[in-house]
């Protein structure tokens, strides 16, 4: 018998969305970005840097191709991931009237803007569709793959934010042509991460080919730079897609991001987040060198390749107490278990529940005689 005075509502949520490689997202004849409709409005957001590097080139292919535009231009960086970012974008949407029904926000930009772009879509009448087009390697192979969105808030990290999806994220990698060093090992971090837990393949691309990759900024047109990239793509949407929501604790793609928050935060502001990620990486990989998890040999070509990709496997602020409270940190946010993912052997992870201070100490010292110039001398 129905009661009058106690219901229980279930719905699901279907989500579905294209993340695809195309060239030349601004090129002037190109439609992509607005699926072949040629004369729509648009709003479109970036960040300054982008604005410089590439803004007259969005500019040329939006009066080429939309009846009507306006591009905002944020500020840059990480220190501006914030809720007066977001502020910015939902003013702008609301003063060029958007009809959010037929004209999705398109953001070019990092990860950082993207992530802006996206929270403001989603709490704009609670849904306004966006479209992603990433500009550096980090925003390719993970920010512009998932679904969630989200600024700083009081000093905490995506502290507020959404699961919400872009209706889709177009891929364009010339725009790597312009990032530094750093912001291309920064994402190459990130991309080693899904080789080490799940893609013996895909590391073995990175041992062969990932240098030369990091110096050409993936401009060489290769089949090995391809296959990085796709494989990183199809490795990290293989493991979000079932667990889009993060219900389940148990999460592969957390590898490499256990210590890294509190490392990257004591190393404010000298690491990027790929750095950190490594260090964190370099440490489980120790950790897992002494489990019996995988062989001595393995574990040097794996910080072989972190050099060869110019990331760090060594820094000051990996410091003893600061680890061990890390991981505590992460047990809490992990529903009261470590659920640590630590590699096995190269391309395949187990989770541990049960890592000691003194085995993360041990792992420190690990570090030092596994990297590349102390191997040598240990040879
Ligand atoms: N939503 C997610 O699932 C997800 C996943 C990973 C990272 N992130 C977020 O992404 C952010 C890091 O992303 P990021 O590394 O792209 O940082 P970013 O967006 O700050 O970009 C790094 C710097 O490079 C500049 N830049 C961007 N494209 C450029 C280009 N083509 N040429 C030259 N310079 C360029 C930017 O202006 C910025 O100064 C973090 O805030 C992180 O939380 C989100």
């Amino acid at each position: 018998m129905n009661s009058l005075s106690n219901w229980t509502v279930s719905a699901q949520q279907h989500v579905e969305y294209r993340v695809e490689i195309v060239d030349g997202v601004f090129d002037r004849d190109n439609l992509a970005l607005v699926d072949g409709e040629a004369g729509a409005r648009r709003l479109i957001v970036t960040d300054a840097v982008i604005d410089d590097l590439y803004g007259d080139r969005i500019r040329a292919w939006a009066e080429a191709n939309l009846s009507e535009h306006r591009l905002l231009v944020l500020p840059h960086g990480e220190t501006n991931k914030s809720w007066d970012s977001v502020d910015t974008v939902l003013e702008t949407i609301d003063s060029f009237k958007l009809d959010r029904r037929r004209e999705p926000v398109i953001a070019v930009g990092g990860g950082v803007l993207t992530d802006i772009v996206g929270f403001a879509c989603s709490i704009y009448r609670r849904n306004t569709p966006f479209i992603r087009v990433p500009t550096t390697l980090i925003g390719l192979v993970d920010a512009s793959v998932g679904v969630k969105t989200g600024v700083n808030f009081r000093a905490g990290k995506n502290k507020i934010g959404t699961y919400f999806a872009a209706s889709r994220s177009l891929l364009d990698t010339s725009f790597l042509a312009s990032l530094n060093d750093r912001h291309v090992s920064n994402g190459l971090a990130e991309i080693l991460k899904i080789a080490l837990i799940k893609d013996s393949v895909l590391f073995e691309l990175l041992a062969g080919h990932g240098a030369a990759a990091l110096a050409s900024r993936f401009q060489a047109q290769t089949s090995q730079e391809r296959a990085i990239i796709g494989h990183a793509i199809a490795g990290m949407l293989e493991e979000l897609e079932p667990n889009l929501w993060e219900h389940k604790l148990e999460r592969l793609v957390d590898y490499g991001h256990t210590f890294s928050p509190t490392i990257e935060m004591r190393a404010l502001p000298e690491l990027l987040h790929g750095e950190a990620v490594c260090l964190d990486m370099a440490l489980t990989t120790a950790i897992s060198l002494n489990r019996g998890h995988m062989m001595t040999s393995q574990a040097r070509r794996i910080f072989a390749v972190m050099k060869s990709l110019g990331l760090p496997t060594e820094h000051p602020a990996m410091e003893l107490g600061a680890l061990a409270n890390a991981l505590e940190d992460t047990t809490r946010h992990r529903g009261g278990l470590q659920r640590l993912p630590l590699p096995y052997g190269i391309g395949s992870a187990t989770f541990a529940n049960d890592v000691t201070t003194s085995e993360i100490a041990e792992a420190l010292e690990t570090i030092k005689a596994l990297s590349p110039e102390n191997a040598k001398v240990a040879a």
